[in-house]
């Protein structure tokens, strides 16, 4: 199965997709856990985003291409992938296009979570995340087990004035996709409001549906 799931910034695309990749048996593919472990570990690349990502900024597509590129290539996607984070610009959707030809592969759905933007900012205010892993937790709503080892921060760009900036890119340069996959029929929304659980059901709801009927 290979899948996009698309949503806007805090709609919770990767506390769902650990659950979806687990369940259905695919890899997830984040773009923001690749870049945040190239600035982690102060590569040339990481070096090159850090500016662009702590202000909420995307990235240049050629650069995000070329590291989607390199790591899809890898066997481990070779059974189905959940991209998360890309593509987020047409320009990026017409280069994954052109990946999927020559790697003789095509797209079974582009999930679209939908949230209210209101709710992502509460949500992503209290979003903390674990350094070693890049596991996300709400101190509220999913806050990390307590016997775990974690060494949690807070995001750079979960600040509110970058969080609005983050939302209103989404809105002008990534939201364009849905009407993109739609063309293609790949598209199906869901409601991303309401409890993890909820939320997954839903999620699942329509890949069991997919799995059934055996058209991926
Ligand atoms: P990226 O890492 O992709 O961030 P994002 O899309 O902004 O997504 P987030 O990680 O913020 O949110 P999410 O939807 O995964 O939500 P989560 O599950 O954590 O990108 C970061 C940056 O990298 C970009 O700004 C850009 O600079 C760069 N970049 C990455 N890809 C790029 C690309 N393709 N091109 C160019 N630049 C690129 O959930 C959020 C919070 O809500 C958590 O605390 C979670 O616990 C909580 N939560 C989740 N679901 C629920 C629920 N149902 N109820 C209550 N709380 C919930």
């Amino acid at each position: 199965m290979r899948l996009i799931f698309l949503g806007p910034p805090g709609a919770g695309k990767g506390t769902q997709s650990q659950h979806i990749c687990a369940d259905f048996g695919i890899r997830q593919l984040s773009s923001g856990d690749l870049l945040r472990a190239n600035m982690r570990d102060q590569t040339p690349l990481g070096l090159e985003v850090t500016k662009f990502m702590n202000n909420g900024e995307l990235v240049p597509d050629s650069l995000i291409i070329d590291l989607i590129k390199d790591e899809l290539s890898k066997p481990q996607y070779k059974k189905g992938f959940l991209l998360d984070g890309f593509p987020r610009t047409i320009p990026q959707a017409a280069a994954l296009d052109s990946m999927l030809i020559k790697m003789n592969q095509k797209l079974d759905c582009v999930l679209v979570l939908e949230v209210p933007h209101e709710l992502i900012i509460s949500r992503l205010s209290l979003r903390r995340t674990d350094r070693k892993t890049g596991k996300s937790f709400h101190l509220i709503f999913n806050p990390p087990p307590a016997d775990g080892d974690f060494d949690l921060y807070q995001r750079e760009d979960d600040k509110e004035e970058t969080i609005r900036n983050r939302l209103e890119i989404y809105e002008s340069l990534t939201k364009p996709l849905i009407k993109y996959y739609s063309s293609m029929g790949l598209v199906h929304k869901i409601n991303g409001v309401g409890m993890l659980e909820d939320v997954y059901d839903r999620i699942s709801t329509v890949l069991d549906r997919m799995t059934k009927s055996n058209i991926y």
